[in-house]
């Protein structure tokens, strides 16, 4: 059993106080019979609950994609910098958190849940999940380098990386060239590393796809929105 209120917030219906008001607006139904008391206690799976006549269900797991900016941690709490978490501040009480790490200036998708499972699946060493960057890179890539990058290069760990993608989505800018680079691991500062390994660097980096899930273009950095049901059954499976 629970409140009602907190059921709704549970639901994303709302702020607590937002709620309250629904409720004692007459917006809010309990088995088609209008409640007015926000800490009316019901049972979460048996009870119908309606908002403005939509019906309202638990959702013990929330999924959202992030356009993490530059500037902020991947981490729940930090004592220095802003956190990908607080950026979802409209989210309450779901103890959410970051599926894997972005370096602070890395910007791009990041997928952020609560659900535990889900996390380390898309983790897993053993899945190889797909992670693919575009990165701003500060001498043109020669041919002989992207090569390299396919084959796998030592980056100063017991092993050489594993065979990766490399594309030219552009042509050479000014400052910098870019290239898409897919891998299919992820260890600290992976692509920084390996662009080291060339005798290159990272300018910018920002990930544009991770297993299943594409960047949405209509985000802007800092802005996020929650996974449709396919994209979550596809992390699931990939
Ligand atoms: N590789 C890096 O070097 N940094 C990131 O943030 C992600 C992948």
């Amino acid at each position: 059993m629970v409140r009602l209120d907190k059921f709704l917030c549970d639901c994303n219906m709302g702020t607590r106080s937002q709620i309250k008001d629904y409720i004692r607006q007459g917006l809010v139904s309990v088995n088609g019979i209008i409640v007015k008391k926000p800490e009316l206690k019901i049972h979460e799976s048996n009870d119908n609950v309606t908002l403005r006549g939509e019906s309202c269900t638990f959702k013990k797991y929330a999924y959202y994609m992030l356009y993490k900016p530059a500037g902020v941690v991947s981490a729940t709490t930090d004592n220095t910098a802003d956190t990908v978490i607080s950026l979802l501040a409209d989210v309450k009480d779901k103890n959410l958190f970051p599926v894997g790490r972005l370096d602070k200036d890395t910007t791009g998708l990041l997928l952020i849940t609560n659900d535990g499972d889900l996390s380390h699946h898309m983790l897993s060493p053993k899945k190889h999940v797909d992670k693919t960057y575009l990165v701003g890179i500060r001498n043109p890539l020669t041919l002989e380098d992207k090569t390299r990058l396919e084959q796998g290069v030592d980056i100063g760990d017991e092993k050489l990386t594993l065979p990766a993608v490399v594309s030219f989505p552009n042509q050479v800018t000014e400052e910098c060239a870019q290239i898409l680079l897919t891998i299919h691991e992820g260890r600290f500062h992976q692509v920084k590393r390996m662009l080291q390994a060339v005798d290159n660097e990272v300018v910018t980096l920002k990930r544009v796809s991770f297993g299943p899930l594409t960047l949405d273009v209509s985000l802007a950095p800092g802005q996020y929105r929650e996974l449709n049901e396919q994209e979550v059954e596809a992390c699931m499976k990939c």
